[in-house]
């Protein structure tokens, strides 16, 4: 079996502090499929202004969304149920059935439920047999690309053969009405991928690094403080702006676009890649300013992009797999091609993976 290998903690020049896997000497991971989900309910930035003050050419010129999507409140498009659509996508683009799969782990912040995980549930939509392990991860934004590089370890040592990776949010439940700032960037979707050994000695497809960061020192920038253990929900509290997340939006910005760069030449070092060999810059949908900043940060080319922030806002732990399904149907990103995910998220969490497609 192949060994793990860990650089172990390291100061970067941002001082974020990572925990990275190497990629030599280990088996290729491929992306085997992927698949995406949105729910029909579209919401354009006018219907945004009849609730708050604000208004369409604001929301487009400040963050680059026209429109996002959001769950029926009643059912059948909870994120479980989103997952289960792009899973059974990102499977029959694989040629895979549902048992194939060893290992579920899904990124959400917004579960069905507190109990059980989402990962659990999918599990059963699916109609998966076999008993395989599943987890839910909690990284926000960064979740996917967590998600992608726990897989890439797990299948590295041998523990799994086929992984079931998801991110997949209902944002539209949890927005903070009562700051304008903030309700305005979210939406709901779900995005997946089947990850497996790749054993085709022709084939070069592989994740060839990925970076994990946290800092939790970032964590009053983007927090929901109620509805834990700590302060749990309570009659008072209910219909208060505590019960919602609080953001600090201008900072936030800032520490974006260095850590969406910072992380990404740190993948890209570890792949031992610079930026003109990557064909397709897969990043975080938080604001199409933050975008073009980080691209601009790392040298990228605006073509080289994949931006649907401008359809769907930003849907946390889906927006990086959604928007690589996306531009995988389009026929934009084609087997061979290198991709360079990377993801900025409360906590504050980052992660950034180099992808051989
Ligand atoms: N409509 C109209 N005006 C708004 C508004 C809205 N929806 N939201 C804020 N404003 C106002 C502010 O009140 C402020 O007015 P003032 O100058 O009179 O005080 C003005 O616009 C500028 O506010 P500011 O916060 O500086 O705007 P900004 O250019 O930084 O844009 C964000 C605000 C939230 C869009 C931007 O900071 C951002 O995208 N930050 C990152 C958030 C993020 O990505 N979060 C998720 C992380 S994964």
């Amino acid at each position: 079996m192949a060994r793990l290998k860990s650089e172990g903690p390291k100061k970067m020049a941002s001082t974020l502090s990572k925990h990275s896997l190497q990629p030599s000497k280990m088996p290729r991971v491929k992306i085997l499929g992927t698949g995406s989900f949105y729910p029909e309910r579209i919401v354009n930035n006018h219907e945004i202004s009849k609730k708050v003050d604000t208004s369409d050419e604001w929301i487009t010129e400040r963050t680059g969304i026209k429109q996002r999507r959001f769950s029926s409140p009643d059912g059948g498009e909870f994120p479980t149920d989103m997952a289960r659509s792009a899973s059974l996508t990102a499977l029959k683009n694989a040629g895979l059935t549902p048992n194939d799969i060893d290992l579920i782990i899904f990124a959400t912040f917004t579960p069905d439920h507190r109990l059980p995980s989402c990962a659990t549930i999918l599990q059963t939509k699916l109609g998966i047999t076999n008993q395989c392990a599943a987890l839910d991860i909690a990284a926000a934004c960064s979740g996917f690309v967590y998600a992608l590089s726990l897989a890439n370890a797990m299948i590295k040592s041998g523990a799994s053969q086929r992984t079931l990776i998801v991110g997949s949010e209902m944002l539209s439940r949890e927005l903070n009405w009562y700051d304008r700032a903030s309700c305005i960037l979210f939406g709901d979707g779900c995005g997946a991928a089947v990850v497996g050994v790749n054993n085709d000695p022709t084939d070069t497809s592989d994740i060839i690094s990925c970076t994990l960061a946290a800092d939790g020192t970032g964590r009053k920038f983007m927090e929901l403080e109620y509805g834990g253990t700590a302060y749990p929900l309570t009659a008072e509290i209910i219909d208060t702006p505590k019960r919602y997340m609080t953001m600090q939006g201008r900072e936030l910005f800032k520490v974006a676009v260095r850590t969406l760069a910072d992380i990404s030449f740190s993948a890209l070092k570890m792949a031992e890649l610079t930026v003109d060999q990557i064909d397709w810059l897969i990043p975080h949908q938080a604001n199409i300013r933050i975008i073009e900043a980080t691209g601009e940060r790392l040298g990228m080319p605006k073509e080289k992009v994949i931006v649907n922030i401008q359809e769907y806002g930003n849907t946390s732990a889906a927006t990086v797999p959604a928007a690589m399904d996306g531009a995988i149907s389009e026929g934009k990103i084609k087997r061979g091609d290198l991709l360079l995910l990377t993801a900025f998220g409360a906590g504050l969490t980052s992660g950034a993976a180099v992808i051989r497609y």
